[in-house]
């Protein structure tokens, strides 16, 4: 293992786009760093769509989520700003919002009984006919029904911010340690390798893996399988979400061409596999949507593990664990961990520090559920 020169502040286990967040805000506030992860930037945000979409993202029972997304997207633009300028590196950062579309008149239906709930939360949503939805989106099948515009809506490319932040890190001189945590200690934690990283104060940010180092943490994978397709750029001018017989999915386009299709959602526990299934169903679906993009090239296939919660909401803050390191949950972040990014990194460094926390994140205490 990696010898550090000087025992960090704090570690963090994890470097997915929230581990490593975490570890940039913290270095910025003068703590040193060291994060743990055997493939930092790998995992789920490897996978992951980078929709930071709280109000297309909603469904009925789960406003804490919303006041969530919303607190962490309206923080996105400076967290944007920042990362760009400690790093060089440009985010893709877009914000044309989403348009959401129905295939058929059930599709239709639901859609327009969301958008009423969504008006009583007082987010903007603008109902479009079929024709009005393909004024905006040429490449839109003919037949569709008519759709939804969320132009509250944002996103971003996860592999750039990825990119970012390690470049930020690396200038902040916080060490990335490439091996597995496998158990807290009470001073740091113990690496496979058998190794040991000494910090006083613990994150741990490890996505569906937590429980590993936290047993007992409410946190399970939830399996996404997500295809990424190449063609010209222009092709798609804003993120794009479809329902076809009721079943959803997502096209998200880049500056460079790339359309992000998504995603399965499958309660398999680790189970890795692209299936024929998984990648027929995405493809069916978007092609009744966008007909054109089968001229595509199918450049990957990728599976991801998002961490669900019972409630869907992440779990952020202290952990008590007897006898070991001073622990902080940053996990649990299910479909959102893009967008809930900003938030959380603000409040575990808030945590770190003595900081206020951020109101919002205490719905997120990762004590909430009875054992
Ligand atoms: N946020 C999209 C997904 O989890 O598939």
């Amino acid at each position: 293992m990696p010898e550090l020169m000087t025992t960090p502040d704090v570690i963090v286990v994890g470097g997915g786009i929230v581990g490593l967040s975490v570890a940039w805000r913290t270095a910025r506030r003068g703590l040193s760093v060291a994060v743990v992860d055997p493939d930092p930037g790998g995992g789920a945000t490897h996978a992951s769509a980078g929709m930071l979409a709280p109000v297309s993202e909603v469904t009925y029972t789960e406003e804490p989520v919303l006041r969530l997304g919303l607190a962490s997207l309206a923080l996105w633009p400076s967290f944007r700003d920042e990362l760009e300028g400690d790093s060089g590196v440009d985010l893709d950062y877009r914000t044309d919002g989403t348009l959401k579309i129905a295939y058929d008149a059930d599709d239709m239906a639901y859609l327009d009984e969301l958008a009423a709930f969504e008006r009583t939360l007082g987010l903007r949503v603008e109902r479009l006919t079929g024709r009005e939805c393909r004024r905006l989106e040429p490449m839109l099948a003919p037949s569709i029904r008519g759709g939804m515009l969320a132009e509250d809506d944002a996103w971003v490319n996860p592999r750039l911010v990825t990119r970012a932040l390690r470049t930020a890190l690396d200038r902040a001189g916080a060490a990335v340690v490439a091996d597995r945590a496998v158990a807290l200690t009470a001073r740091g934690v113990r690496l496979a390798s058998d190794g040991v990283v000494a910090a006083p104060r613990v994150v741990v940010a490890a996505g569906p893996w937590s429980p590993e180092l936290l047993p007992g943490l409410p946190v399970r994978p939830v399996k996404g399988q997500i295809l990424r397709l190449r063609g010209p750029g222009g092709f798609l001018t804003r993120c794009v979400r479809g329902l076809v017989h009721g079943s959803p999915a997502y096209l998200v386009p880049r500056g460079d061409g790339e359309i992000t299709l998504g995603a399965t959602m499958e309660e398999l526990g680790f189970d890795g596999r692209v299936t024929a299934g998984g990648v027929y169903e995405l493809l069916r679906d978007a092609h009744e949507l966008v007909p054109g993009l089968t001229e595509m090239e199918l450049a990957e296939t990728t599976v991801g593990f998002r961490p669900g919660t019972p409630d869907n909401l992440p779990l952020i803050g202290p952990f008590d664990v007897p006898g070991e390191a001073d622990v902080l949950a940053a996990t649990g972040h299910h479909r959102n961990g893009v967008l809930l990014t900003p938030i959380t990194a603000e409040a575990v460094a808030a945590f770190l520090t003595g900081e206020a926390v951020p109101e919002v994140v205490k719905s997120c205490d990762p004590g909430r559920f009875p054992e």
